[in-house]
C-alpha cells in the first residue's frame, strides 16, 4: 500500500545570527491510510518542528532538504494556494493548547463556521453553522445558541479543547497532525482528548501523526511508534513491538523511565544542537556505547516486522 504521507531524508536547519543550527537530521517517516503514527521523544528533540514541516509552517530562517510527499506529491512543490486548500481539506492540525489556539475575541460557533467556510466545506454562514452544530453534538458539546455565542474565555478547558478538535475535523481530513501539549494542560484533560481522538479515528478512518512525549498515550492510540532523539528518528515499529521489544538503547531508557517499570531515568542530558557529538548522538548517554559509536554515525537497519533501528548495534538486534 502506498503511504499517505512520506517524509524522506528531511534535513532542517535554523539560521540564527548567520549561524546554521542543524535540527532535523535525515528524518524519514511514512504514514499509511487509516494509520496512527505516534512520534515520541523528550522535550526539544524536534517533534513539533517535524509536524510543522508537514504543515509547511516554516519561518524564513529555515533551510530544508529532502521531501515531504502527500499522496505522492511533494507539498513543497505546490503553490501557496494549492497547499492552503490541501491544509484545510485534507490535512488538518489539532493544536491542543486551548488557552492560546482559539481567538479569545471571536465567538466559538463563529470560529468553527469560519473554519468550515475557509476549507470550502460550506459556502455560507447558515449551512456552516448547521454543520458545526452537528459536529459539536457529536463531540458532546452543546449545540444551542447560547454555546454558539460563547467566547472561548468563558468556557472550561475541556470545552475549548473539544471545540478545537471540532475545528480540526470539520473538513473530514485524511490526515490529522495532533501536537499534544507538554505544558499548561492537566493530565485528565489530556487523557480525555486522547480518548476522544481514538474514538474519532475509528469513526472517520483518518490517519494521524500524533506527537507526544507520553508513552502511555502513544500506546493507547497508535498503530506504530517512531522514536525521535535529538533531531533523528532512532527507532520505528509497530507500537506493541517498540514498547515491548525496544531495540535502541534510548528507547530502552524511555521505557525503563516509565512509572510502571520503576522510574529509572536515563543518565545525562540530550546534547545541544549547537554542539552535537560526532558519531551517534546518543553515545554520551548510552551504557552500551563503544569507541566506534563515538566516531561513526549509525545507519538504520531493518529487522523483520519492519522494526527499524538507527544504532551500530542494530544489526545485532535485528
Ligand atoms: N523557530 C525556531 N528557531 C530556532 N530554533 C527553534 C525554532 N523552533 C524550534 N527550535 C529548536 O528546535 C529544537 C526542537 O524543537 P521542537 O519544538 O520541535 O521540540 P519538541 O520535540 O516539540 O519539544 P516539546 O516536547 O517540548 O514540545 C529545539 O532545540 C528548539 O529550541
Ligand atoms: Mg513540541
Amino acid at each position: 500500500m502506498a503511504p499517505l504521507l512520506q517524509i524522506e531524508n528531511l534535513n532542517l536547519d535554523f539560521v540564527i545570527n548567520r549561524e546554521k543550527i542543524h535540527i532535523l537530521n535525515r528524518v524519514s517517516l511514512e504514514i499509511y491510510p487509516h494509520e496512527v503514527l505516534a512520534l515520541i521523544g523528550e522535550t526539544g528533540c524536534g517533534k513539533s518542528v517535524t509536524g510543522n514541516a508537514v504543515l509547511r509552517l516554516m519561518q524564513n530562517n529555515v533551510l530544508m532538504e529532502g521531501s515531504v510527499r502527500y499522496k505522492g506529491r511533494d507539498i513543497y512543490a505546490m503553490s501557496e494556494e494549492e497547499f492552503r486548500l490541501l491544509r484545510g481539506r485534507e490535512i488538518a492540525a489539532i493544536p491542543q493548547s486551548p488557552g492560546t489556539a482559539l481567538n479569545p475575541l471571536m465567538k466559538i460557533g463563529f470560529q468553527a463556521s469560519e473554519a468550515a467556510i475557509g476549507a470550502k466545506v460550506e459556502k455560507d454562514n447558515k449551512t456552516a453553522a448547521f454543520l458545526v452544530r452537528r459536529i459539536f453534538r457529536k463531540l458532546g458539546l452543546p449545540d444551542n445558541d447560547h454555546f454558539f455565542q460563547s467566547y472561548p474565555w468563558s468556557l472550561s478547558g475541556g470545552m475549548c479543547q473539544r471545540a478545537l478538535i471540532s475545528i480540526g475535523i470539520i473538513a473530514k481530513p485524511n490526515l490529522l497532525i495532533v501536537d499534544e501539549p507538554t505544558k499548561a494542560i492537566d493530565w485528565a484533560l489530556r487523557r480525555e482528548a486522547v480518548e476522544l481522538l481514538g474514538k474519532l479515528r475509528l469513526e472517520t478512518g483518518s490517519s494521524m501523526l500524533f506527537i507526544t512525549h507520553d508513552i502511555s498515550a502513544a500506546r493507547h492510540i497508535a498503530d506504530r511508534i517512531a522514536v525521535m532523539y535529538c533531531g533523528e528518528i532512532v527507532e520505528t515499529g509497530l507500537a506493541e513491538e517498540v514498547i515491548n521489544n525496544p531495540l535502541h538503547p534510548y528507547t530502552i531508557g524511555l521505557m525503563n523511565a516509565q512509572p510502571s517499570r520503576g522510574f529509572h531515568c536515563i543518565n545525562g542530558f540530550m546534547p545541544s544542537f549547537r554542539q552535537l557529538p560526532p558519531g551517534c548522538r546518543f553515545s554520551n548517554r548510552c551504557e552500551y556505547a563503544d569507541a566506534r559509536c563515538k566516531t561513526h554515525e549509525p545507519e538504520t537497519s531493518v529487522s523483520d516486522k519492519e522494526h527499524k533501528v538507527k544504532c551500530l548495534r542494530g544489526k545485532q538486534y535485528a
